[in-house]
């Protein structure tokens, strides 16, 4: 067996997949800082590219990235790389041949594929390309079915589909490492959920948002406003344990209208533990429960390792919160205190979070993240409007975008210290922390043109988004 500890200054190739552009290098950075290392690209790096070299790394730390990400696909020890084929094979013989002997000796079995970017080749060109190889000196034997070492030979054609040239623009030849996560997004597609709502976090987002917040073995992970916990069974997957809340009793009791098309009310078993079990990590499943996030519950102390949520936009569910406009409330009758639904008023977005930051800044540990979706109307949109918080920086800030004139935007942020008498609870009217005014701007401008239909239910609902 070939041992890998003795070969120093290796680079690493990463081909990472061409979907979520703008959330894949918080993502390497996120995994990178849980094993203690520095982003070290080479000097031609362009984020944007399928294919990303990496210095500085050992093959345990490619592994360990490997086996996190979901904006990865493959990764790869760099062999030799250049513009041209006669570069290529200039920096492949240029390779050390220690480096690449103990898995070229006459005992092993190996393979060569051959991928392009942005381009299909024929079988018989792909065949071409392997055959001028031979200069490698290879002396184990193909085996196309179970070999013991895999090679990649890659070809970048550029990111335009629609200009694309005859020659690769770049090339590269790597040993095969480890392949990303992206199954993950299959297996654990909301199509196949047990208990899903309308609102539940797609798949690939959830693990995205679960790395961006360093998510780790036995962390405690929270989402306020849980839903359907979407986040939480992407966090559970990483062994974190995870808990949350929500607002609206039938959710959390998984009780009330199905989702589902063809099925009218939930089924007995459809819950957040459920969706835990499916996937095999109910053990981290702590617990849920209603509770308003304008309200919370919790005791004033760093309680989690990472916040991770999705707060309501108002669009397909409601944004309320208990309490009343008037000045004097009754308690419930005590003979109705069981059945009572508090009265709920609206809960403006850019209260949302402000309540959010402040909450964070309580009860994360040191060097813990918040990671949450802010809605934005695009035309509108500049940095500033990020909230703040005199405990927490901004680490990432990501968009997806949601139509041509809104997007959401993917906020990280991570605790730098305990809040302090002098910083107070920032307040909700502050604008030198939230000047998030997007609500009326997302809201108003989201359904100019779109569904005005949804705005006047979303203005009916109760707290129990009924
Ligand atoms: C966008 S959804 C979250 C979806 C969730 N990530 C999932 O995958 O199902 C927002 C949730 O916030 C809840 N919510 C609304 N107002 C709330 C409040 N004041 N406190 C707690 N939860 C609230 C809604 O009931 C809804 O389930």
């Amino acid at each position: 067996m070939a041992t890998t500890n003795s070969r120093p200054r290796l680079q690493y190739l990463l081909h990472l997949a061409q979907d979520n552009l703008d959330f894949r290098l918080p993502e390497i950075k996120a995994l990178l800082a849980l094993r203690g290392k520095p982003f070290q690209p080479n000097e031609n790096f362009k984020e944007k590219s399928p294919f990303w070299c990496l210095d500085g790394l050992s093959e345990e730390d490619v592994r360990g990235i490997m086996a996190r990400s979901v904006c990865a696909k493959s990764a790869f020890e760099l062999w030799g790389h250049g513009k041209t084929h006669s570069e290529l094979r200039t920096s492949l013989l240029n390779y050390p041949s220690e480096n690449m002997s103990p898995f070229m000796h006459k005992d092993s079995t190996y393979r060569i594929n051959v991928y392009t970017f942005n381009k299909t080749l024929e079988f018989s060109d792909r065949i071409k390309r392997i055959d001028a190889l031979e200069y490698l000196p290879f002396d184990g034997a193909v085996s196309l079915k179970s070999p013991q070492h895999i090679f990649c030979l890659m070809e970048d054609y550029g990111t335009d589909p629609n200009n694309i040239p005859e020659n690769p623009d770049y090339i590269y030849f790597g040993r095969w490492i480890a392949d990303g996560q992206r199954e993950l997004i299959r297996s654990h597609s909301v199509k196949n959920r047990h208990f899903i709502g309308n609102t539940s976090m797609d798949a690939g987002l959830s693990f995205i948002m679960a790395n961006h917040a360093k998510v780790k073995e036995n962390d405690l992970v929270f989402d306020p406003f849980v839903g359907t916990g979407s986040l939480l069974v992407a966090c559970s997957q990483f062994r974190a344990y995870v808990c949350g809340t929500d607002i609206d009793y039938n959710t959390i009791h998984g009780k009330g209208r199905s989702s589902r098309k063809n099925q009218k009310w939930r089924g007995p078993d459809e819950n957040i533990r459920a969706n835990l079990r499916q996937y095999g990590t109910e053990k981290m499943y702590v617990d849920v429960m209603v509770s308003d996030a304008s309200k919370h519950v919790w005791r004033a102390a760093a309680l989690f390792d990472a916040i991770i949520t999705d707060p309501p936009y108002g669009i397909r569910e409601s944004t309320r919160r208990t309490g009343s406009h008037k000045d004097v409330t009754r308690p419930p009758d005590s003979n109705y205190v069981e059945s009572h639904v508090p009265v709920s008023q609206a809960y403006h977005l850019s209260d949302i979070f402000t309540d959010l930051l402040n909450f964070s800044a309580q009860h994360l540990v040191i060097g813990g993240r918040l990671v949450y979706w802010l809605p934005v109307y695009i035309p509108e949109y500049c940095e500033e409007m990020v909230p703040l918080h005199p405990c927490l920086r901004i680490i990432s800030n990501c968009e997806q975008t949601l139509s041509s004139h809104t997007s959401r935007r993917l906020i990280t942020m991570e605790k730098i210290k305990e809040p302090e008498e002098l910083d107070g609870l920032f307040h909700r009217a502050d604008p030198r922390f939230s000047p998030y005014q997007g609500h009326n701007a997302f809201r108003e401008k989201y359904f100019s043109g779109v569904n005005k239909r949804c705005i006047k239910d979303d203005n009916k609902s109760n707290v129990n988004g009924e």
